[in-house]
């Protein structure tokens, strides 16, 4: 919810750019932080969600790790002050140079995601003389039920070990002597809202660690990766991501064999409901069939409904009571620049200050410069009170 104050407060601010909520990030966090505790686990934020300093600084302060997925992310975190000891690292491509960076930062685990990616992190760790904790990211093969290019989980998914490789990965440990094997890691895709997919995650985790149990292979880590999705359709009604059911499933669903910890690295339900993309009507265009609304706030800015066909909720911040419904769209040469269709909102008129929700996770780091257009900058609550 942005506030009348904080409304007001924007017009002096050059348009599009991202507004953060600061107070909310905290008492979101503040209840991810208590249910941790509650629960014993363990996590580690996901910096691709939003990488900006201010945000950074808020989740490391509330005692998060970092989860990474590239070398320049894992350099971030280390600057940014989160302790290496938390930081995990995963991605199906990491270069030699990236494996180095995370070595020498003395990283808490990578997270392997295929045979050959275990004797290259091994002979990078015996170049340098030092042992790497490896876990093994597992395709469990599970339907999200979630968008296709956010779906990590199935087998036709390019990430993570298939079970049955698991005997090439066993072979492979008993000769490697500079990677030492901690767990498993499981992420089954993004944005997630039915906890029946979580369920599932967990006892098919439990059949998988199963096997190396089984072969002598002791799993001290069980980490369940990202996942939990957020209220695009209302973030006003649901400002928190649903925390206490996603744990209370994970907690009756999974295993958890004595002194084993339980690890997770969740991204977007930590950011997503505190950023919004501000901007202003440009122009009003009636056609004969719709009317357009044109924002000065593209694709470029936020790309999740050009590639996704992601929804987010729209709301003209002006105070007209009266409603009408636009095709709301931006200015990138791109048909698929539109921030939704037949949307009923407030009448718009030029200069008009439009807020698109729910943009804090995946919208200000995947930014772009199409069009040659600026970056949108950040602007925060914190900063308005002064
Ligand atoms: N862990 C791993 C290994 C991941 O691949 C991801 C996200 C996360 C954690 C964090 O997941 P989250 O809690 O945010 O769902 N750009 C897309 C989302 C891509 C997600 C990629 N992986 C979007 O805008 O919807």
């Amino acid at each position: 919810m942005i506030t009348k104050e904080q409304a007001d407060a924007f017009g002096a601010i050059e348009t599009p750019f991202y507004f953060y909520d600061l107070d909310l990030l905290r008492e979101t966090l503040d209840r991810y932080a208590a249910l941790i505790a509650r629960y014993g686990y363990n996590a580690h934020y996901a910096l691709k969600a939003n990488a900006d300093d201010r945000i950074l600084e808020i989740i490391r302060d509330h005692g998060l790790g970092a989860d990474c997925v590239s070398g320049n992310e894992v350099k971030l975190a280390v600057k940014s002050g989160f302790d290496p000891k938390k930081i995990v690292y995963a991605g199906v491509g990491k270069s030699d140079k990236e494996i180095r960076t995370a070595l020498r930062a003395g990283i808490f685990c990578f997270n392997c995601e295929s045979v050959p990616e275990i004797r290259i992190i091994n002979d990078l760790a015996a170049g340098m003389g030092r042992t790497a904790q490896i876990s093994i990211r597992v395709n469990p093969d599970i339907d999200a039920h979630t968008h296709r290019y956010i779906s990590t989980g199935l087998k036709e998914n390019k990430f993570g070990i298939s079970p049955w490789a698991f005997q090439d990965v066993a072979d492979l440990l008993a000769q490697c002597r500079n990677v030492s094997f901690i767990g498993l890691h499981v992420h089954v895709g993004s944005q997630i809202t039915e906890m029946p997919v979580f369920a599932l995650t967990c006892r098919r985790i439990e059949e998988l660690q199963q096997w190396f149990i089984d072969h002598g292979i002791p799993v001290r880590n069980l980490n369940l990766g990202g996942g939990l999705g957020v209220n695009y359709q209302d973030p006003a009604g649901e400002p928190v991501a649903r925390f206490e059911d996603y744990f209370d499933t994970i907690h009756r669903n999974l295993v958890v064999r004595p002194g084993q910890q339980v690890h997770f690295e969740p991204g977007r339900a930590l950011v997503a409901q505190c950023g919004h993309l501000i901007s202003r009507v440009l122009y009003v265009k009636a056609g004969r069939e719709k009317k357009f609304a044109i924002l000065d706030a593209g694709m470029n800015d936020l790309v999740r409904p050009a590639l996704y066909q992601a929804y987010h909720a729209i709301e003209n911040l002006s105070s007209s009571k009266r409603k009408l419904r636009y095709d709301v769209v931006g200015p990138v040469c791109e048909s698929s620049d539109c921030w939704g269709k037949n949307r009923l909102l407030a009448a718009c008129t030029r200069g008009d200050l439009v807020a698109i929700h729910s943009a804090g996770a995946y919208g200000q780091v995947m930014a772009m410069r199409y069009n040659q257009r600026d970056l949108a900058k950040a602007v925060y609550s914190d900063d308005l009170k002064k």
